[in-house]
């Protein structure tokens, strides 16, 4: 028998705009993970979510994760460990997400103050965190909040991991999941992350996979200060020159990796995946839409979901201490430190590709033949992750699309990365499960992020529904 959802479903549309202001209030908070003057707004935001939870009855746990390995004066913020019923006749559900943001200025070319929720008229939600992931999150709240007010059973006991250092690579999460799989994840029966985003922005879909991402810093230094191009012109040799040369070496126009060895670690395509993405609703026109501009390295919609979910790619991102500022400056810089990262596949080893890069970064620079010093090093590394869809888990969630979206979901896999989702699989030997709220024209990480308001109150009714049919799904 179908579960009843109809009184919680009306409560969530009769909800809405507390739901809303809800996200209101989490968005003026600058959780800004990157940024150590934003630590206090990151710590604000747990205290934020920890009196939400506590409000609604959850036990809440604020578990401190020591000092910050690349800052050791700077405390982590705290993990967010909550439980919300504890029933021994109900399964136990885990779920996952993360409380801090990407950094946002409004002269980044944001239309709207990025940290306050601006509502427009055709119900776009405007505001850093909107989507990623400050929206799925509070969904899980407001989930157990409409069954609370329309009088409903909650279906499962629900287990809660919120973090605040997942766009900084997940800092010490890991040994936290591997230290807690016994203890306060024992329960868990499956795990559900929602903090992904639709192909398009009509059909909903369930991910069974990740890339990972491996981070990298290149620093080159000669002179002990900035000096004036004229006077040491000509004379002194120059780290930008050094870098950009090095930089240049890592990845063609086409994204082609040029690192030797990378390639041969990529699993062969077979011949059941070759028949995968065909029937997949995806269109080149949606990712030129997405992408703002036809700047695409192929035209071929396979090619491209391929080129996404399935093979590495090599990313140069910015270079640290650089002349950046508009104007003409004729300076010198002393010390550059340039930064790239690569989307890490099925079969590469994080230790093995790491080896790759330092020792290609460092063949490219002896090229070179330079005094200056060259050091290269991994800001961060975060492993891939491939599951099987073919689990009551996913079976479960599926009927939760299609009761709330009257559609069948695809199943698709990502280009980005969660580092800790691995983890989760591994450390609780469970099942774990990608539910997107948002769709593939948010904008996450770039200017004027959104999150629709219909994905966002459908989408609390998705994972309210989820949870249902995971408490009753036969475990085959
Ligand atoms: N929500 C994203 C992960 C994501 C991105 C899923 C795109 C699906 C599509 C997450 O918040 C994120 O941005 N992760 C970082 C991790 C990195 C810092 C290791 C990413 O992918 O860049
Ligand atoms: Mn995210
Ligand atoms: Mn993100």
């Amino acid at each position: 028998m179908a579960p009843q959802l109809e009184s919680f479903f009306k409560q969530v549309d009769d909800l809405s705009d507390h739901f809303i202001e809800r996200l209101g209030k989490a968005v003026a908070i600058p959780s800004v993970s990157s940024d150590a003057a934003r630590r206090p707004d990151v710590v604000r935001m747990a205290h934020f979510l920890e009196a939400e939870l506590k409000a609604l009855g959850a036990e809440v746990e604020l578990r401190p994760l020591g000092k910050q390995p690349d800052n050791p004066s700077l405390d982590l913020p705290p993990v967010i460990l909550a439980r919300y019923g504890r029933d021994d006749d109900k399964r136990t559900i885990l779920v996952y997400g993360h409380y801090d943001v990407q950094p946002a200025e409004k002269s980044d070319g944001w239309n709207t103050e990025p940290f306050e929720l601006v509502v427009d008229k055709d119900g776009r939600m405007l505001g850093r965190g909107s989507t990623d992931d400050k929206g799925p999150v509070l969904g899980w709240l407001n989930a157990i909040e409409a069954h609370q007010v329309a009088g409903a059973d909650f279906p499962v006991n629900l287990l809660m991991c919120f973090e605040g250092m997942e766009e900084y690579g997940s800092e010490g999460l890991d040994a936290l999941i591997e230290a807690e799989a016994k203890l306060f994840f024992k329960d868990a029966e499956a795990v559900c992350i929602s903090d992904n985003y639709w192909l398009g922005t009509e059909k909903p879909c369930l991910t069974y996979g990740l890339r990972g991402c491996n981070y990298y810093s290149i620093e080159v230094s000669g002179p002990a200060a900035d000096l004036h191009s004229g006077v040491f012109g000509g004379t002194a040799q120059e780290p930008m020159t050094d870098l950009t040369r090095v930089l240049a070496t890592l990845v063609d126009t086409n994204g082609v990796i040029q690192i030797p060895g990378i390639a041969e670690q990529v699993a062969p395509v077979t011949e059941d995946e070759a028949t995968l993405y065909d029937s997949i609703s995806f269109t080149m026109e949606t990712l030129h839409q997405s992408l703002g501009s036809k700047t695409t390295i192929s035209e071929d919609k396979k090619k491209t979901l391929m080129a996404r979910w399935r093979f590495p790619s090599l990313s140069i991102h910015g270079v640290e201490g650089a002349f950046s500022a508009p104007g003409a400056k004729t300076v010198i810089p002393a010390k550059v430190i340039g930064k790239f990262s690569i989307r890490t596949v099925p079969d590469m080893e994080i230790d093995k590709t790491n080896e790759l890069v330092f020792k290609y970064v460092k063949e490219q620079f002896a090229k070179l033949d330079s005094k200056n010093t060259l050091k290269v090093g991994a800001l961060h590394t975060g492993n891939w992750w491939v599951a099987s869809p073919k689990h009551w888990n996913f079976s479960a969630a599926a009927k939760a699309v299609e009761r709330v979206w009257g559609v069948e979901p695809d199943y698709t896999r990502e280009g980005g990365s969660i580092p800790v989702t691995l983890t989760f699989e591994q450390a609780t030997g469970k099942n774990v499960l990608l539910l997107p709220m948002g769709s593939s024209t948010d904008g996450a990480h770039s200017i004027n992020e959104k999150l629709d308001k219909r994905n966002y109150i459908e989408g609390i009714k998705l994972l309210g529904a989820y949870l249902h049919y995971v408490a009753v799904e036969p475990m085959q």
